[in-house]
């Protein structure tokens, strides 16, 4: 038995959203493997932190995941069925269902078009009525707090802190059961930073929805995911709830991880460590 049917037994036996199994990936028939042998579960409405240093493989996992990277071996389950190998009909029907927010929105959002098209093009993916899209986006939109009319304006009339949230809507608009999140809110200033990790937390409330949510903070990942994974040059070195792992960390690793919240400099690391105090403080429950 894999520690992944361990846990889905020990959970009621209940189908994973998403399991992955074994994964190896290669770039390149001969290169070393940027994932070897990675093992997760995520169930439903359950937030996964996945972090590690810089080159550790996890945006390799996620893109993997996503249908974006091929896999060299091992499976990837969603809902219960073997995506591994999907076909682009079959990945085409996960769109809807299997999102992401990735670190620069701008690169992802057409400077001349306005941002409405940016939520109705997912939706046109995923079969949703024409009459219905406008008004779904503009649902989207409102729900992660931009004001009316947002959906006319164009990329640049927004902030980066605002773009986030246009990437986080556009994400959800079709309603997903998994939304794999890449530094989503890596290139944002603290402040905004907890605005959009509490609004992940909010969106999360109620709609049963699962993040893969991939950090190099651990700070970050503690205040939202409940159970986390800890890789190191493609492997698995720690793996548990955020509380096992953050209080009793069985590799130096981790803890290196930890105290490495990345700023050099001592008073923007007690700057850091104020803003992830009042972030817990105002948070929803998780
Ligand atoms: N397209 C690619 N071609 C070849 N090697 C790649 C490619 N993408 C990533 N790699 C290699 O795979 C390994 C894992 O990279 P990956 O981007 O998954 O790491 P990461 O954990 O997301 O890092 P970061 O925190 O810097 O985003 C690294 O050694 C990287 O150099
Ligand atoms: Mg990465």
């Amino acid at each position: 038995m894999t520690m992944a049917d361990a846990e889905s037994v020990q959970a009621g036996g209940a189908t994973p959203l998403l399991d992955v199994r074994n994964l190896v990936v290669r770039y390149g028939k001969r290169g070393p493997a940027a994932v070897d042998d990675v093992s997760f579960t995520i169930m439903r409405g359950e937030t996964l932190g996945l972090v590690g240093e810089s080159g550790s493989g996890k945006t390799t996992i996620g893109r993997a995941i996503l249908g974006l990277q091929a896999v060299t071996s091992g499976e990837i389950w969603f809902e219960g069925k073997n995506i591994t190998r999907a076909s682009v009909a079959e990945r085409r029907s996960l769109q809807g269902d299997m999102r992401a927010v990735f670190q620069d929105p701008y690169s992802s959002l057409n400077p001349r078009r306005p941002i409405g098209d940016a939520l109705t093009e997912p939706l046109r993916v995923a079969r949703v009525p024409r009459a219905d899209r406008d008004r779904r986006a503009e649902d989207a939109l409102a729900a992660v707090g931009l004001p009316p009319g947002s959906a006319g304006r164009y990329p640049r009339q927004f902030s980066g802190g605002q773009r986030q949230r246009i990437a986080i809507a556009r994400a959800l608009v079709t309603d997903p059961r998994l939304v794999v999140c890449d530094e989503a809110v890596s290139a944002l200033d603290l402040s905004t930073q907890a605005q959009v990790l509490n609004l992940l937390a909010e969106l999360r409330a109620g709609a049963d929805l699962g993040y893969l949510f991939i950090a190099h903070d651990m700070a970050v990942v503690e205040f939202l995911a409940q159970r986390v994974v800890v890789l190191n040059r493609g492997r698995i070195v720690e793996q548990g709830t955020t509380a096992e792992v953050l209080q009793n960390p069985q590799y130096h690793y981790t803890q290196v991880l930890m105290a490495a919240s990345p700023v050099p400099d001592p008073d923007e690391q007690a700057r850091r460590r104020d803003v992830w105090q009042a972030l817990k403080a105002t948070a929803p429950a998780a």
